[in-house]
């Protein structure tokens, strides 16, 4: 490589950035090629005569170089960094986390994933057909009521799902059985006050097989609220009525903890279950006389209430921070 010294007097004079400096400082005094390193380690070679006056004039470069280089930086602005300090306090990032709620929808799925159930999804507005007549819901039931739940303007026969069981209907149409599966999504009802919210969430699950019984049905239950809770909590199952199931039931949890109010020992419903409705399973084509199985509806909400001891479904949706930051 051929070059001058004053070559590098102009490249100084010429950058425009501390990058453009510290390349040509590195061409100049990098340790292992730098071309003033190398020169001044060339000098012990030379004829003892030419040794002197080499070392003079290349500390004479040198000493031009170091200074020049130093005045540029400092018109430049931007001085050297020796050391990177280490403990400098950075300004914090803002970071964020999931809602609590699609956590706990999250979960929901790898405790019932874990237990073999498919996860399958369904529209939130759902047609009158399978939000209430393949659930063996008769055209008098109050859930159909302008009452308790939207109808879309303008599109016939189509509403707001009111219950996630319409994705039992989807599910059993395009599987064959046996199956399990749970189905989390978003419901409507136009209900509100401290336990009831007109948009929440509810997790269906559905699990058909040759001799699915009830005992399976409390079994999967228990075992997967209690991981979901994170401690033993007190369940009870009473009779209840639901179109799409024979025999029906309602599980409940008990408040426990240190709730400030008169709720301590009382008991929550969490939704319905029970065995699949054989007109249900007709419906979709299943021989109830070779297959059965049962399936569930919860509400997402309550065992959070019961988790986390929330009084008031409310405060999931009104995004105050002071809440939300807990979780
Ligand atoms: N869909 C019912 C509701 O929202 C809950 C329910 C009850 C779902 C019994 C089920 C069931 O799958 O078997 O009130």
């Amino acid at each position: 490589m051929s070059f001058t010294w004053s070559d590098f007097e102009q490249k100084i004079t010429a950058a425009t950035t501390s990058t453009d400096l510290e390349i040509i400082e590195h061409e100049l005094f990098g340790r292992k090629a730098g071309l003033l390193t190398e020169a001044l380690k060339g000098i012990k070679d030379l004829p003892a005569i030419e040794k002197k006056d080499a070392a003079k004039e290349l500390n004479i470069m040198k000493k031009k170089f170091t200074e020049m280089i130093a005045a540029k930086r400092t018109e430049l602005g931007g001085g050297s960094i020796d050391a990177i300090d280490v403990t400098l306090d950075l300004p914090k990032k803002q970071r964020g986390h999931h809602h609590l709620i699609p956590e706990f929808m999250r979960q929901i799925e790898e405790v019932f994933g874990r237990m073999g159930f498919d996860v399958a999804y369904g529209p939130e507005m759902e047609t009158e057909e399978l939000n209430f007549n393949k659930l063996n819901i008769p055209d008098d039931h109050p859930a159909r009521d302008g009452q308790d739940t939207f109808w879309i303007k303008g599109v016939e026969n189509t509403v707001l799902r009111t219950h996630t069981s319409p994705v039992q209907i989807r599910y059993m149409q395009e599987h064959k059985p046996p199956f399990r599966m749970i189905c989390p999504g978003k419901v409507y009802r136009k209900d509100s006050d401290a336990t009831h919210s007109p948009m929440f969430h509810q997790f269906e699950g559905l699990m058909i097989g040759k001799d699915i019984n009830l005992a399976n049905l409390k079994a999967v239950l228990v075992t997967a609220l209690r991981e979901l809770i994170g401690r033993d909590v007190e369940f009870r199952f009473r009779t209840g009525y639901f179109p799409f199931v024979e025999p029906g039931m309602e599980m409940d949890m008990m408040w426990q903890g240190d709730l400030e109010d008169s709720r301590e020992g009382k008991w929550l419903e969490m939704g319905g279950c029970g065995m699949v409705h054989p007109n249900v399973l007709r419906n979709v084509d299943i021989d109830p006389d070779e297959w059965q199985g049962f399936a569930f509806g919860f509400g997402v909400e309550r065992p959070m209430m019961i988790k986390h001891q929330i009084p008031d479904l409310r405060a999931f949706y009104e995004g105050d921070l002071r809440f939300l930051r807990q979780f």
